[in-house]
């Protein structure tokens, strides 16, 4: 199948910074993929040049087989939502959406069904002769990505658009986006520094980080198997701890840690300083009767209750006194312990990743 999207060795420089640095990639039509890292990675300058607004330094972007910069920019398929909503102020909701079928010459005959069938999909039927002031800050939104799709673009690019909502507002807006996006099957590529967002909205998430693809792939895989130790400190909470390579037993690393010898997952030779890396999810505090975990005593050092969760943090003595960082999503089950408690913790080998330093 021919991508809808393929960046080659796609770059940008700025004077002396390099914004972003060869990115490859192919994206197949109706896909949604979501592009994370943390600010001035170069998310945004990587979705211009995809929109064509700026061109690349190096490498090229092909669009439905052909190269951006050969396609005028009013025959370019693509529709947009930025973190600035611009609508316009003075228009309705409806004239806001009908704006862009008005610009291509859209049959005027045609509009007005149109738009009230987008206004519909974003589930604002009825709200049309509203101007942006007298819409709510979720409806606003809403407006904007109708504008985005009325035209049936080929590809929907994103700039973080739902950054500025409130948290329950933004992920009911997710799941939403996700809603539409099926329906429609658009090909869409969204930009966040939300790893939550990600991870929910997409059928692929692409992290960076300086300017540099760092792994890419469905959330599952980029969450469980992440790909460098930026990826796996990047996404969920993870605790880190020095670790050396002293041997392998089976297609596990034998490594050691503080006082201690345990096994990991990863690639490295023996020798080798790398970080051991273990999700907070993944460390437990060990019950009577739980087998098959590697365990350490640990004193607790500080609780914090989250409602569905308690995280702790546990000093282990025996790993080079580490603080770790664990969850409890079953304190009603479990029992709360309070700071100078002693516990004991525990991890299966299989969770726990290493990664050259
Ligand atoms: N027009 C420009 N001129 C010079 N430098 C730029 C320009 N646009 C972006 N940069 C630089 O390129 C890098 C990447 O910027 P970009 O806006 O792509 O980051 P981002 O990942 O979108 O960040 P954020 O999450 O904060 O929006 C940054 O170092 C930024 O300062
Ligand atoms: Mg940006």
């Amino acid at each position: 199948m021919q991508p809808m999207v393929r960046l080659s060795g796609v770059g940008k420089t700025f004077g002396d910074t390099v914004a972003v640095d060869a990115v490859s990639l192919d994206l197949e039509p109706g896909k949604f993929l979501t592009i994370l890292g943390p600010s001035g990675c170069g998310k945004t300058t990587l979705l211009r040049m995809i929109a064509g607004f700026i061109a690349p330094s190096f490498g090229h972007i092909e669009v439905n087989g052909s190269r951006i910069e050969a396609v005028p920019p009013w025959r370019r398929s693509i529709g947009m939502v930025f973190q600035k909503l611009a609508l316009f102020p003075h228009l309705t909701a409806f004239d806001n959406v009908a704006y862009p079928l008005r610009m291509r010459r859209f049959a005027r005959s045609g509009i007005a069904e149109r738009v009230e069938r987008y206004l519909d999909l974003v589930r604002l039927g009825g709200l049309g002769e509203r101007r942006p002031h007298e819409l709510s800050g979720g409806q606003q939104q809403r407006v904007a990505i109708a504008r985005a799709l009325v035209f049936e673009p080929d590809i929907l690019l994103l700039d973080e658009p739902l950054a500025a909502l409130d948290r329950k507002l933004r992920e009911d807006m997710q799941l939403e986006f996700r809603r539409i996006q099926r329906e429609l099957g658009v090909t869409t590529i969204n930009v966040t520094h939300d790893q939550r967002e990600a991870l929910v909205m997409s059928d692929e998430v692409m992290v960076m980080h300086d300017g540099r693809l760092q792994q890419a792939a469905p959330p599952a895989e980029t969450y469980g198997r992440p790909a460098n130790r930026f990826v796996a400190g990047f996404l969920g909470l993870t605790n880190f701890l020095d670790a050396t390579v002293i041997g392998r037993q089976g297609d596990r690393l034998v490594v050691r840690i503080g006082d201690v010898t345990v096994e990991g997952v990863g690639e490295a030779p023996e020798g080798a300083h790398v970080a051991a890396a273990l999700r907070a999810e993944k460390l437990r505090l060990v019950e009577p009767g739980d087998s098959g975990l590697v365990t350490f005593p640990a004193i607790v050092t500080e609780t914090v209750f989250e409602g569905d969760r308690i995280l702790y943090q546990v000093r282990v003595p025996a790993l080079g006194d580490a603080h770790l960082q664990l969850f409890d999503h079953d304190p009603a089950g479990h029992g709360r312990h309070e700071p100078g408690e002693a516990v004991t913790i525990g991890w299966s080998p299989a969770h726990l990743l290493l990664f050259p330093d």
